[in-house]
């Protein structure tokens, strides 16, 4: 009997024991196949050369990020014009400030993707972030989310956090390798800081937007930074999500140093202690959200009044 005849005489919901083998190997076969090319992808970010690691960071003074006088002119227009910031370690800090003040240039300073023309920008005490290379600042321990998220819509939360594992990609070379007990303990606890252990096996492209966002900033979490830096984390979440990214910021402080740079005051007034407003590319005011919202200038200059 050919194939095809043996296949229409059984019904096709319920092929064959031996067929049914067959095509779930198959699956399986090109699953596994695509799970690995993606973990090759991941990991041929740039994110994993291993030249400082995050060990190195010295935070003995208590600051984490110092910029000191930092410029950057883009063909004679200062987009930074002498920014000076100090972070310590463990703080949560919110950046705000008009369009075109600077904010995404700061970090683009910080993770190493464009230059200061002048100043000084380290990590620690020790580690000169103008000497390094976008993936050594990453590896240093540097993380940044970006506003759009950016996760792998095909595969499960888990698999995305397994993904994003920090690994010695010689010691598991594919996604299909068994994962060590720590290695799911971490996975698990990643899932759980940012509310999505119900979710785990849920395909991400099925999860919310703010879901998204904080699987992504779980993703982040799987890579360990010392310092992470989110840009408009609420923006586009409805009411409750943005309420509850407020208590998973705020329970990475401690933990992790966080910059938040964000639009929404009320957001802001609701987990930052200290602000940091930026005009025209240098520090207009520094200082608790009621302080801020007093500021003689920064009621002129940023809310318009
Ligand atoms: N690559 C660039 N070339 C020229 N000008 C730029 C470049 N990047 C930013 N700028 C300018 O620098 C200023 C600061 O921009 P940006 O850091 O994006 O501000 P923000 O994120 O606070 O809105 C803006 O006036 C912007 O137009
Ligand atoms: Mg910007």
């Amino acid at each position: 009997m050919k194939p095809t005849e043996e296949f229409q005489q059984t019904d096709a919901a319920t092929p064959q024991r031996d067929d049914r083998h067959s095509m779930l190997a198959l699956l399986r076969a090109g699953r596994e196949n695509m799970l690995a090319q993606q973990r090759e992808q991941w990991d041929a970010r740039p994110q994993f050369s291993r030249l400082v690691t995050s060990d190195d960071v010295d935070v003995t003074h208590g600051p984490i990020l110092y910029l000191e006088d930092v410029s950057v002119s883009f063909d004679g227009f200062k987009a930074l014009n002498k920014l000076s910031l100090t972070i310590d370690a463990g703080e949560l800090r919110c950046v705000i400030g008009p369009n075109g003040a600077g904010k995404t240039t700061m970090m683009d300073v910080i993770t190493g993707k464009t230059r200061p023309t002048s100043g000084r920008a380290f990590f620690g005490q020790t580690i000169d972030l103008t000497k390094l290379s976008e993936p050594q600042i990453a590896h240093a321990g540097i993380g940044r989310k970006f506003q759009k998220p950016t996760v792998f819509e095909r595969h499960t939360a888990f698999e995305n956090l397994e993904l994003a594992m920090k690994t010695d990609k010689r010691a598991r070379r594919s996604l299909t390798a068994k994962l060590s007990s720590s290695e799911l303990e971490r996975i698990e606890h990643c899932l759980e800081t940012v509310a999505l252990s119900a979710q785990r096996d849920k395909l991400a492209g099925l999860l919310s937007h703010g879901q998204k966002q904080w699987l992504e900033i779980a993703m982040l979490l799987m890579q360990e930074p010392k310092l992470l830096m989110l840009d408009e984390p609420v923006a586009g979440m409805t009411d409750e999500e943005t309420a509850r990214t407020a208590e998973l910021l705020k329970g990475l402080a401690g933990k992790h140093s966080v910059i938040v740079v964000e639009h929404d005051m009320e957001f802001v007034s609701s987990i930052a202690r200290q602000v940091t407003v930026l005009h025209e590319g240098s520090v207009l005011a520094e200082g608790t959200m009621d302080k801020i919202k007093n500021n003689e200038r920064v009621i002129e200059v940023y809310l318009g009044r």
